[in-house]
């Protein structure tokens, strides 16, 4: 009988953890991608779609630090950018509320933050975007990004945007799931990741 397998020692514990796991483990999303990958955008309509909470990390970053991320890359450098995302990374994870969690296009790339990632949540979704539309996407708004704020032309960004894009993939390739952007709405991404969940 279910009761008497449910009641039996071995069973309890297993049975127990694994519920933990299912109930701790389920409800966090995470979305991480290239810049303009539309990590964000879709994020938030996912979360309102869900009726869950949204969390964008350039913003916990921003908030903590009561600046914009480009003076917190002239005040500390990359390196210190880097530091200051891993540890507010890690602040995001050890919260286990229910949420959708958007990340900055290199949290996954640097120190092992990857690896907390995964451990975090098995619904971890890459967006991913061509060089030519993340370019096309991302030129009228790279002054707001110190990465390819010197880049002269939507070409130079493109191919800036490859070269890095290939660097990082490896990273971004972890993810649970990988969704192509290019000409998608929000609204068919929030579906395509819907259908996932
Ligand atoms: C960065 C992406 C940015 C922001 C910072 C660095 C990156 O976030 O975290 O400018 O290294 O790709 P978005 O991807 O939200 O623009």
């Amino acid at each position: 009988m279910i009761i008497q397998r449910l009641n039996s020692p071995k069973f309890v514990n297993c049975f127990s953890i694994s519920m933990l796991k299912e109930f701790t483990n389920t409800n966090i999303v995470i979305l991480l991608g290239y810049m303009g990958c539309g990590k964000s955008t879709v994020g938030a309509a996912l979360a309102q779609k869900f009726n869950l909470l949204f969390e964008d990390l350039d913003d916990r970053i921003a908030t903590a630090y009561d600046g914009s991320i480009p003076d917190l890359f002239l005040e500390k450098g990359e390196k210190g950018f880097r530091q200051i995302e891993h540890d507010l990374l890690l602040e995001t994870l050890a919260d286990r509320s229910p949420r959708v969690i958007s990340l900055g296009g290199g949290t996954p790339c640097y120190h092992n933050n990857m690896e907390h990632i995964l451990q975090a949540t098995p619904h971890v979704f890459y967006l991913e975007g061509s060089p030519a539309e993340l370019a096309t996407r991302l030129f009228p708004f790279k002054s707001g990004r110190p990465l390819i704020s010197h880049v002269k032309d939507q070409d130079e960004l493109r191919l800036f945007v490859a070269k890095h894009l290939f660097e990082r993939k490896t990273f971004y390739m972890q993810a649970n799931h990988s969704i192509s952007v290019d000409g998608k709405s929000v609204d068919e991404l929030v579906l395509s990741i819907a259908e996932l969940l």
